[in-house]
């Protein structure tokens, strides 16, 4: 849950404030990821091969966003005689920033952790190690201290007694890769992890289990860049000038190179003397006679990176989530793009969704489909669920992950489990792939992020294709998903006449929903109002039924995580059973009464909440203002209709501007909502 960034230049020249910045601007494009407090640790002087002569690594921490760290690292520097001109030909530093898990956000628990007062080894996590009560009890046991209360700081305790026990034994040339993977024999959990210290000036280790991280190779000259990425130049010291970065996600990289390695669970990689050596942990061969594993390393190409710059701006947005919220005719057009075909005169109108050709059979035979995610993906899917039970005719259940795993819920060899994560790393759903996969079940991956752990550990899936989302609060992937999950009910219903022209219209309401989605967008002044109609008020109720009981749910979500203002999805069909209890005329409710076969319950619903002078917002379909106002007294938002499966993707988005404009006229961070985090890697 939290963002970890290294940099390491290799003969080319850069000022330490140069080296600072490229450390920033890492650290502000993974802010999203943590942003309770954050730190960095770069050398304070010339670095020599001679071990007893480099000097203390600096580091600075700091509670608070990224920006509190830049101010006091300059302020911090301006006391102290720190060059700030001072060139290093070489030089490699870490950053991090952090979601607290273990103690709260204050400077000591923020990361680089380190082994100790001179800074031997320091370390950058993303992760949770789960046995470190164990690991500090030993390490206690051999007179270390600990400063802070994180389960990270075991990890350079545990590096520095390696090294020095290697060392006690004789083992003067213990390398830095072995010293990691004998760390690594001993932590248990998940984590990315970068590794710095004063022993090995000028190199870095990163490895992993479960929590993502990238490579990022930038060459500086002509030559070296023309090497082709399966080229084993490519990541050879061959001495030529480069820029090394190690990231948890892409877009701190994007902006520097697009020739990027997807670091593999149990890999260690050691940048050292310009080149990148990769290894491969082996729990079975640890330390043996007194000596370190030597392992052999193993041979990875580059790929490219699919991303650009723009995506990772603002733009002509003050938010990434009004960003996010404006380019969703373009993220579904991307959703679908080569993946739905019109029909000509031979061809008739399909659904081809490459990832999952090889296993569609299966999933056609499955005794049940199990759809699995949290927040918002878990209601994309419960937005899908009744058009994939209408065109499979197979059960479909819906699982909260983190539920799922509390119950040892039943997965059945014969189910399909699909998981459902926009970030493809979300501990519980990950941990309900592992689950599912012991039980044998088809598990089909739907993510919006090629390489995530969700994409790899499954045996197939659809990439929703949506753009890097940066905005904590997850919008125009909501809407991918609920498209993909469409497409996906298409491509395992059966193509008969009975269904034909149910199918058609859908594909033809799919080509049509990016069009639909511009005008639907056109509400924005008409949300803004709203708001600020609603800001001071402490509550919301949104109801919702069919297609749009998904709609209630994600709009309350919506409402409650960036506005900070207590909101509720209701399923309308239980009204009567509890929530009309709270019905009076001053909490605004909104209900969602688009057409679709529960529009006349809808309408019943509405008269209820009127007798019982409910302070009603409905949304409808375009020019049924007059069929669902009640004595005139409701306000109406109006949306474009589209095919009912497809409704729900139309009407979030006036929920999505609404709380979005809430947030902003109350005053909070619309992209970094209190104590949350982009992707949830902890349970
Ligand atoms: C809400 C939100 C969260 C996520 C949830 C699952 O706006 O973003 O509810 O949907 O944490 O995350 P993913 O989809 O990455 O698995």
């Amino acid at each position: 849950m939290c963002g970890i960034f290294a940099y390491l230049n290799f003969n080319i020249s850069r000022e330490r404030r140069y080296i600072l910045e490229v450390l920033f601007n890492g650290l502000r494009r993974l802010e999203y990821r943590g942003y309770d407090s954050a730190g960095i640790c770069i050398d304070s002087s010339l670095n020599s091969s001679n071990a007893d002569v480099v000097a203390k690594p600096l580091v600075f921490r700091q509670e608070g966003n990224i920006e509190s760290l830049v101010k006091s690292v300059y302020q911090e520097v301006a006391a102290t005689d720190l060059n700030l001109e001072e060139s290093f030909s070489i030089h490699a530093g870490i950053a991090h920033t952090r979601w607290a898990t273990h103690g709260e956000p204050a400077p000591r628990n923020s990361h680089p952790q380190a082994s100790d007062a001179g800074n031997e080894f320091l370390v950058v996590h993303n992760g949770v190690i789960t046995n470190y009560e164990v690991l500090k009890e030993t390490l206690v046991r051999h007179g270390f201290t600990f400063e802070s209360e994180t389960d990270t700081e075991v990890i350079p305790k545990l590096a520095k007694f390696v090294f020095d026990n290697a060392n006690e034994e004789g083992d003067k040339s213990v390398t830095f890769s072995q010293v990691v993977l004998e760390v690594m024999r001993h932590l248990e959990g998940a984590y990315a992890l970068i590794f710095k210290s004063r022993h090995y000036p000028n190199e870095l280790i990163a490895c992993k289990r479960g929590s993502p991280l990238l490579l990022g190779v930038k060459e500086l000259t002509e030559e070296a860049n023309r090497a082709s990425f399966n080229d084993p130049k490519s990541l050879s010291s061959n001495g030529q000038p480069k820029e090394l970065f190690l990231s948890s996600d892409a877009s701190a990289l994007v902006e520097h190179t697009k020739k990027v390695l997807v670091i593999e669970d149990g890999e260690v990689v050691h940048l050292k003397d310009g080149g990148v050596s990769i290894f491969k942990f082996d729990h079975t061969k640890g330390k043996c006679g007194g000596t370190l594993t030597r392992p052999a390393s193993v041979q990875r190409a580059l790929s490219v990176l699919e991303m650009e710059v723009e995506q990772i701006n603002k733009g002509k947005y003050e938010h990434y989530m009004q960003k996010e919220i404006h380019e969703q005719p373009e993220s579904l057009t991307t959703t679908m793009r080569g993946r739905l075909i019109r029909g000509g005169s031979c061809k008739a109108k399909s659904v081809l969704l490459g990832g999952l050709k090889d296993h569609l059979k299966t999933i056609r035979r499955s005794r049940r489909i199990v759809f699995i995610g949290c927040g918002t993906s878990y209601n994309a899917a419960l937005a899908a669920r009744p058009i994939l039970e209408e065109l499979s005719g197979i059960p479909v259940t819906m699982e909260v992950a983190s539920d799922l795993l509390d119950r040892q819920g039943p997965i059945y060899r014969e189910d399909t489990a699909v998981f459902v994560s926009q970030s493809g790393e979300t501990a519980d759903t990950l941990q309900a792939l592992e689950y599912a996969l012991e039980n044998g079940a088809l598990c089909v991956g739907i993510t919006n992020t090629v390489g995530s752990a969700i994409a790899r550990n499954t045996h197939c899936g659809v990439h929703i294709n949506a753009g890097c989302e940066i905005g904590v609060a997850s919008t125009k992937a909501y809407t991918s998903q609920i498209v993909v999950m469409a497409m996906l009910a298409l491509a395992i219903g059966d193509d008969t006449i009975s269904s034909q022209a149910r199918r058609e219209a859908i594909i033809d309401g799919l080509f049509d929903l990016p069009g639909k989605v511009k005008e639907v967008l056109k509400l924005d002044q008409e949300m803004k109002d709203l708001a600020k109609l609603l800001i001071a008020e402490q509550s919301l109720l949104v109801f919702g039924r069919g297609y749009n009981y998904a709609t209630a749910l994600e709009g309350a979500l919506k409402v409650k995580e960036v506005a900070l203002m207590h909101s509720e999805g209701i399923l309308a069909g239980e009204m009567k059973h509890g929530p009309l209890a709270l019905v009076d005329e001053t909490l605004p409710i909104v209900v969602i009464a688009t057409r679709d076969a529960c529009f006349s319950k809808q309408q019943s619903v509405i008269q209820q909440l009127h007798a019982r002078k409910g302070r009603l917002i409905v949304m409808c379909t375009e020019g049924d203002a007059a069929s669902v106002c009640v004595g005139g007294s409701s306000r109406v938002i109006e949306v474009p209709r589209v095919e009912d499966c497809l409704q729900p993707v139309i009407n979030i988005v006036p929920l999505q501007l609404l709380a979005y404009h809430l947030t902003v006229l109350r005053g909070y961070n619309v992209d970094q909502p209190r104590n949350l985090a982009k992707s949830v890697t902890t349970q």
